[in-house]
């Protein structure tokens, strides 16, 4: 009996590039599901882009367009990226849809009905410049907590304390850099509460991996809060019903997306919709996410859907984040390599099995090594893969007329059994997502093959009298390998796996498999696929240095949440001033510390003495970077006590935050103690 799965990825949002982050998420599902169409299974993938909110809203009345048009450019761009990495959805579609419209409208009235919709009348900053109220991110002040200036409204990226905008001291809106007021606003909440049970029995069950159930366990035995699903006007989205002025949240109506997309896609194939989204549906439904969307996917969702007589997810697969070199991948630092970049410069099929060897069904985080990369793809895929075809082929098409032996070799039968048989291991490693554990598998079968082609010595055997059926023999086993291997390597590589098929003049499924290839025609074999050279990494990452760089002065200029747009606080006289003593620094010690994120321990000579400082500049910078680099810093601040020691001063850094960020630096000739003026 084949299975019926519906299978998603996260949307991503409709105002950036896809870049290679997302792909590990894109590239896992995509294997995930072509090996489930392999193995028979009558799966489907449905995904889109997640096309709302305020984040799309401003960009789009920054770059002077409307939010339709963002969208439409964004999709457009997302939509040749997923093509170029050779993903497989059925239906790529967008929340901002008649579908999606109507789904969301469906859910919310249904909750309301079931009473699990509840208005509440709250306090919001508002910017009476802008005449609008504020997103958490979109409010800047002073932490509550700490007293650090220039946070966030949701989170202080020095002391990691999480807050509502309300309590930030000396706001200023993002938006107009005038200080926003407090207005009160009527919300509409889902009653999440109700669901706490529930979601304490779904989250410790098999549709969430146990690392995810441990980490939601903290929240839901503290009990969950409702959720405001409501925005204010202006916002890029769906009114809600009967409530003119008020927006669905875009949290709300982007799970619903997918299943909008799989209505979309329904109509368009005549496939029966509801069956799949009934409570005792026998489909099962996949979500790929990545870890930062835990909440939305295992609490929110599955409360959501249950609470509107929808079914609830089979599974939740959550993977972690992808590092580049041990660093975060930062636009600041010219590592922010997106799809198309990519594309210009390396086939996807390398970056797709790098991936695979990688992945596993954990939520660890991910390293892509780069010099790793381009030895492990030319040691496997063309060391080792390509290289028994290319081993065989020459002969069997000069010697052979293209014809493979007319029976299989008695002796080497077994083996050829043996080989098909690791199809169970390999396919139960590809349907639980550990699919490094596959990709070894498979290359242990190749390492055989090509084991076997060196002691077999066809090209010694061709060159002596009588040997000419062996070398045929020869042949057709090590192609029959090939086939075999590039079979359990078919979703991972579908470009390679058409050009086997072509070659072989035969089409790869496991069925197939149940005899080999004998008494057949192949074609003449053309070069599958070429090494990579390092050159072409270093282009990619020069490529990526420059379009990083370019960006980031274009956002600078345009993004209301940077520092040319910071508004300038109130004059001071020249005491003022003169009362601080900047001085250069050496940065001779810089390292990470333990249990805050965000922090970075910095230790600075300034001619006189040696100073500890505080600051918080990890997702900017990696500590080890900072060491030998100069700095200026304030030397005369008070010491603050802090949890993990005293800072003693404090560098100079621009920028709108985060990992863009950007520590000043004197010309070359300044030392250290040197006072600035
Ligand atoms: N729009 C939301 C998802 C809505 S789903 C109903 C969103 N979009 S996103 O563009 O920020 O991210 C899309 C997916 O890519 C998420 O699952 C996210 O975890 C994943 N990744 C984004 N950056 C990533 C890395 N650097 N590494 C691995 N996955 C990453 O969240
Ligand atoms: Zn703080």
């Amino acid at each position: 009996m084949s299975r019926k799965i519906l299978v998603t990825s996260a949307l991503p949002y409709a105002n950036g590039d896809l870049h290679i982050g997302h792909l590990l998420e894109y590239i896992q599902t995509d294997i995930w599901v072509r090996y489930q169409r392999l193995m028979g299974n009558q799966c489907q993938w449905v995904w889109a882009d997640d096309a709302h909110g305020t984040p799309i809203m401003l960009r789009a009345q920054q770059e002077g367009i409307t939010p339709e048009e963002l969208i439409e450019k964004s999709k457009a761009s997302h939509e040749r990226d997923i093509a170029g990495f050779l993903l497989s959805p059925d239906n790529f579609h967008t929340t901002h849809s008649d579908e999606n419209r109507e789904m969301a409208e469906l859910i919310y009235t249904r909750l309301d009905d079931a009473g699990l919709i509840i208005k509440k009348t709250i306090k919001q900053l508002y910017d009476a410049k802008e005449n609008m109220f504020l997103p958490d991110r979109y409010v800047k002040g002073i932490c509550p907590n700490c007293g650090t200036a220039d946070q966030y409204g949701d989170n202080c990226e020095s002391c990691s304390a999480t807050y509502d905008a309300t309590e930030l001291k000396k706001p200023i809106s993002q938006v107009s850099g005038t200080e926003p007021e407090l207005r009160d606003s009527e919300q509409h909440f889902f009653a999440l509460s109700e669901f706490n049970d529930m979601l304490k029995q779904w989250t410790a069950g098999p549709a969430v991996q146990e690392e995810v159930g441990n980490k939601l366990k903290e929240w839901l035995d503290t009990g969950l809060q409702n959720w405001d699903i409501s925005r204010n006007a202006p916002y890029f989205g769906f009114e809600i019903p009967n409530a003119p002025g008020k927006y669905f949240y875009v949290w709300l109506d982007a799970p619903i997306g997918y299943i909008a997309s799989h209505l979309n896609l329904t109509k368009r194939t005549g496939e029966n919709f509801e069956d799949s989204w009934n409570p005792n549906s026998d489909v099962e439904l996949y979500h790929f996410i990545g870890k930062d969307i835990i909440n939305f996917h295992c609490l929110f969702w599955p409360a959501l859907l249950e609470g509107a007589g929808f079914r609830k997810p089979t599974g939740v697969f959550c993977h972690g984040f992808v590092m580049l070199d041990d660093n975060k991948m930062s636009k600041s630092r010219g590592t922010f390599v997106t799809a198309a970049t990519w594309l210009e410069h390396i086939k996807p099929e390398y970056l797709r099995y790098y991936y695979a060897c990688k992945l596993n069904s954990g939520i660890t985080d991910f390293n892509l090594n780069l010099d790793d990369f381009v030895t492990r793809v030319n040691a496997d895929l063309v060391g080792k893969v390509v290289n028994i075809a290319s081993r065989c082929a020459g002969f069997i098409s000069k010697q052979f007329d293209g014809m493979l032996s007319e029976q299989y070799p008695q002796t080497m039968l077994a083996d050829y059994e043996k080989l098909v048989n690791s199809k169970s291991v390999i396919s139960d490693h590809y349907e639980t997502r550990e699919f490094g554990k596959a990709m070894r598998e498979i290359m242990l079968l190749a390492e055989h093959a090509n084991t076997y082609i060196n002691d077999a010595e066809p090209w010694v055997k061709i060159k002596q009298e009588g040997n000419r059926e062996e070398v045929q023999a020869i042949c057709t086993v090590g192609l029959n390998y090939f086939r075999i291997i590039m079979t359990y390597l078919s979703p991972v590589l579908p470009e390679l796996s058409a050009k086997t098929e072509s070659f072989l003049n035969t089409t790869l499924s496991m069925a197939a498999l149940d005899s080999p290839l004998v008494n057949h025609k192949i074609e003449k074999f053309k070069p599958l696929m070429t090494r990579i050279e390092p050159a072409q990494i270093e282009k990619l990452m020069a490529a990526t240095a420059a379009q990083n760089q370019s960006a980031q002065a274009a956002s600078a200029a345009a993004s209301p949440s940077t520092a040319s747009h910071e508004p300038v606080k109130d004059e001071i006289d020249i005491g003022d001033f003169e009362k601080i003593d900047l001085r250069i620094a050496d940065i001779i010690d810089a390292k990470p510390v333990e249990g805050a994120d965000k922090l970075i321990e910095l230790t600075l000579d300034i001619g006189i003495e040696t100073r500890t400082v505080f600051a918080g500049i990890k997702a900017a910078y990696d500590p080890s970077d900072l060491i030998g680099r100069q700095t200026v810093m304030v030397a005369n601040l008070k010491p603050r006590k802090m949890r993990f020691g005293v800072s003693s001063g404090m560098v100079l850094a621009a920028g709108p935050g985060g990992s863009d960020l950007f520590i000043l630096s004197p010309d070359a000739g300044a030392q250290a103690g040197m006072r600035a003026k």
